[in-house]
Parts: structure tokens; C-alpha cells; sequence
């Protein structure tokens, strides 16, 4: 399979170098595409040596002949079509804002317009840039366009300041290719089952206990299961999301109307995710007319049954089951002990006392929390935690990692 890395314009730049080898370790045929910013930092001889292959650095190659330039102007839409994945690494603020933004300038922009591969983004650069609204809008924008990023690690930077904007290590660039490459079609015959939203339970005709459960984040597994090639079942709450494509999507308001869907629908299901908040009380007696206000209001709630227990219960060899949990506070030890009561494959852990994250936010972090593991995954996209999260769960049906791995960002 074919890689693109692309080489950016930053000090990180001689890392690509170390990209290429470790993508070369992987069996992957590498070709490399530099900005002319790059080459002021690292020679496009030393890609070349290499990867044994001409490295691209501008869109006007000499004309020697007229071939020459017949070539030059077609080799950009052969890279673009040839290619199985883009990697830019490092990524700088500039080619981030061109690429956002769909401005085609050179060799590397150019391909990034033209190519229908996945494509995926290691920024490095100064930490006040990377913090910047402008560069993070545009890295919203390139998430909400599918792009993968993989974030920066914290720590001494070039400029002498310290923070985030380190270009992430290599193994974690790889591990993005690989997952790009290799997980696209990893679900492809399989059916997941997706729980989403907040249920609602009735007080009366016009009111309802609730909870804020925008939905998101498992719109956006359904979505990232749809990717991987599965037939996706989404069983939802209210929300104000509109429905991904391709998907089955069962609407429901009601504790009770989703254990009737979930528990329905289970049994044809490989994996199921319930990433819905579910309401734990419900009104004993809802009131049949709207309640006139009058004075303090006591209602008697009774609880609702626990889908997830159940699903546990009703589980077929070989299916998996995971769960979500909301905690603010003792996160982990809260969420491994409801891990272990439900019996669940695995839990995916919400700190949702965390500002600006989770709760109708369109990033989060999580923890994956299986009985012998932690796994700490850091903030970004909710989109793309979904495809990690994914990851994850499909990595439960390998023999299980002894070694907790840990992944923190500032
Ligand atoms: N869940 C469920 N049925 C319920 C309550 C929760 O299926 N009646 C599921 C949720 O979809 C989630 C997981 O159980 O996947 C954990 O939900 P959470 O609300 O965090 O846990 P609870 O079991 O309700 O425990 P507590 O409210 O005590 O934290």
C-alpha cells in the first residue's frame, strides 16, 4: 500500500525522517511530497535515499522537456489518485490554515484538494500558536471534514518554550496510518447495535425528568462503526442531531421503549454500545393532565430496569457488550466498579466534571476501562474518538494487554 507523507515547514521536519523508516517497517511503500518551507530544513536527497523514490517539491519542475512539463502538470492528480493515505507530519499553523481554507499553492496543497484518500495531520509547532482560535478552528474544520489529527505531545519545545506542539511521537503517527489503512473495512459483515441520547420519562402530559445528553457521542460511533463497513442499528433518545446515513435508526423516548428495542434487536448484533444516558427513575404515577402548580411538589419515582445488566445477561458467545458511565467524581474507581456490578466487556469513562468537554460538546476525553486495563484517551473530536473508541472495543477480542498504556495530553 501506498503512503504520502507530506513534509511540512517546521523544525520537526527531520523527524519525517524517522516517520519514513518506521512506515517502511510496516511494509508500506513510502513516497514523500515537501513544501518549499521544508526543504529549508531538511534536504529532499535524504527522503529520497530513503524511500528510492523521486521526492515532489513544487508543482513547477524544470522544463528540460516538453514531457517535462506534461508530467509535472499531471503528476499531482496521479499522487492524489495513487495514494492510499496522506500523512502530513509535521503539520505547521500554514499548511493547516491552507488546508482548511482550500487554498492550492503548491506540490503538497494541491494534493491535499485533489486526492479522495484519507488523510491524516501531526501538528507540531510553537505552543501560543497551536493554542491560537485561528489554528484551532481550522483544525475543527478539518475534523468536521474527516481529516485525522493526531495531536501534539506536550513538553520543551524548539523555540524554547514549553507546552503543547511537540510533534507526537512516531509510533503514534504509525499507529494512525496503520488504523487508517488496515481498520477501514474492520466491521464490514457485522451488525452494531448503538444506544444514544438522554431518555425521558413523563411527569405529565408536557413535562418529563431528563438528563443532558446531547447525543453525540453515539451519533458519532454510529457513524464510525457505518465507516468500518458495519450495518449499524441506532437506538435513540430525543436528540438534535439529524440521523447519520446508512444507518437504522430506531427512535425512542423512554427507558422502557429502549430496553423493548435493545433487548428486540440484541440478538443479531456482534457488538453493542450503550452510549445513551439512561434515565434510572421514572415517575411512579405520571399524571394524566398537566399538574397546576401548587405549592411544594413531591413525586414518587420507582426505578427503572438496567438495560446494560440485562443485555449482559441475554449475551451470545462471542458478542461484546460495552458500556458508558457519566462520574464527577472518583471517576475511575466509580466506573470500574459499575464495569465489574454489570459485567460488560469494557466501560467507557466520562469525567463529565471536566470543563468544555463531554456533555453537548463536540470534543471529549475518555477512559477505557476493562477489568485489568485503563486507558487514557486524550481530548479531541468527538468523531475521532469514536474511530479510537472503536478501536478499542474491536482490540477485545484480541488476547488481552497486560500493560496498561497511557496517553496524557496537557
Ligand atoms: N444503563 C442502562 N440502563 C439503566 C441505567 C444505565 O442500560 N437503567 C447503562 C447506560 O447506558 C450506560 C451504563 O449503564 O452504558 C452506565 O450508566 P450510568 O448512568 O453511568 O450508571 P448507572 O447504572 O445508572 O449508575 P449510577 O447512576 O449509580 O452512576
Amino acid at each position: 500500500m501506498k503512503v504520502t507523507v507530506g513534509v511540512s515547514g517546521g523544525i520537526a521536519a527531520y523527524k519525517a525522517a524517522e516517520l519514513v523508516r518506521a512506515l517502511q517497517q510496516q511494509a508500506l511503500d513510502v513516497h514523500v511530497v515537501m513544501t518549499e518551507a521544508a526543504v529549508q530544513f531538511v534536504q529532499p536527497l535524504t527522503f529520497a535515499s530513503l524511500t528510492g523514490h523521486k521526492v515532489i517539491t513544487s508543482l513547477w519542475t524544470a522544463p528540460e522537456s516538453s514531457d517535462d512539463n506534461l508530467d509535472s502538470a499531471i503528476e499531482h492528480i496521479e499522487a492524489a489518485q495513487t495514494t492510499d493515505v496522506l500523512v502530513v507530519a509535521p503539520a505547521t499553523a500554514s499548511i493547516l490554515a491552507k488546508f482548511a481554507h482550500g487554498i492550492a499553492d503548491d506540490f503538497l496543497t494541491t494534493l491535499y484538494l485533489a486526492t479522495t484518500a484519507p488523510v491524516i495531520v501531526a501538528p507540531a509547532m510553537n505552543v501560543n500558536m497551536w493554542q491560537h482560535p485561528a489554528t484551532q478552528a481550522n483544525l475543527e474544520t478539518l475534523a468536521s471534514r474527516n481529516v485525522h489529527i493526531v495531536p501534539p505531545d506536550a513538553g520543551y519545545l524548539a523555540c524554547g518554550m514549553t507546552g503543547s506542539g511537540r510533534l507526537a511521537d512516531t509510533p503514534a503517527i504509525v499507529e494512525a496510518v496503520l488504523g487508517v489503512l488496515h481498520h477501514r473495512n474492520d466491521l464490514a459483515g457485522e451488525i452494531v447495535l448503538i444506544t444514544a441520547g438522554g431518555t425521558r420519562e413523563a411527569l405529565d402530559p408536557v413535562r418529563f425528568l431528563g438528563n443532558r445528553s446531547s447525543g453525540k457521542m453515539g451519533y458519532a460511533l454510529a457513524e464510525a462503526a457505518e465507516r468500518r463497513g458495519a450495518r449499524v442499528i441506532l437506538v435513540t433518545a430525543p436528540t438534535a442531531l439529524r440521523p447519520p446515513a446508512n444507518v437504522e435508526v430506531i427512535p425512542v423516548i423512554t427507558t422502557e421503549e429502549m430496553r423493548a428495542a435493545v433487548l428486540g434487536r440484541m440478538d443479531q448484533a456482534s457488538v453493542v454500545i450503550k452510549a445513551a444516558a439512561v434515565a434510572d427513575y421514572r415517575p411512579l404515577k405520571p399524571a394524566d393532565q398537566k399538574m397546576k402548580r401548587s405549592g411544594p411538589l413531591t413525586i414518587e419515582l420507582e426505578p427503572t430496569e438496567d438495560i446494560l445488566a440485562e443485555a449482559v445477561a441475554r449475551r451470545h458467545s462471542g458478542q461484546l457488550i460495552v458500556g458508558f458511565a457519566a462520574e464527577t467524581q472518583d471517576a475511575v474507581a466509580h466506573a470500574r466498579a459499575k464495569l465489574m456490578r454489570k459485567g460488560a466487556d469494557a466501560i467507557v469513562l466520562n469525567d463529565v466534571s471536566r470543563e468544555g468537554i463531554g456533555f453537548d460538546s463536540d470534543r471529549n476525553a475518555v477512559t477505557f476501562l476493562t477489568p485489568s486495563t485503563a486507558l487514557e484517551l486524550p481530548e479531541m473530536a468527538k468523531r475521532d474518538l469514536a474511530d479510537r473508541i472503536l478501536q478499542e472495543i474491536l482490540g477485545l477480542r484480541r488476547p488481552q494487554k497486560v500493560v496498561a498504556e497511557s496517553i496524557t495530553m496537557e
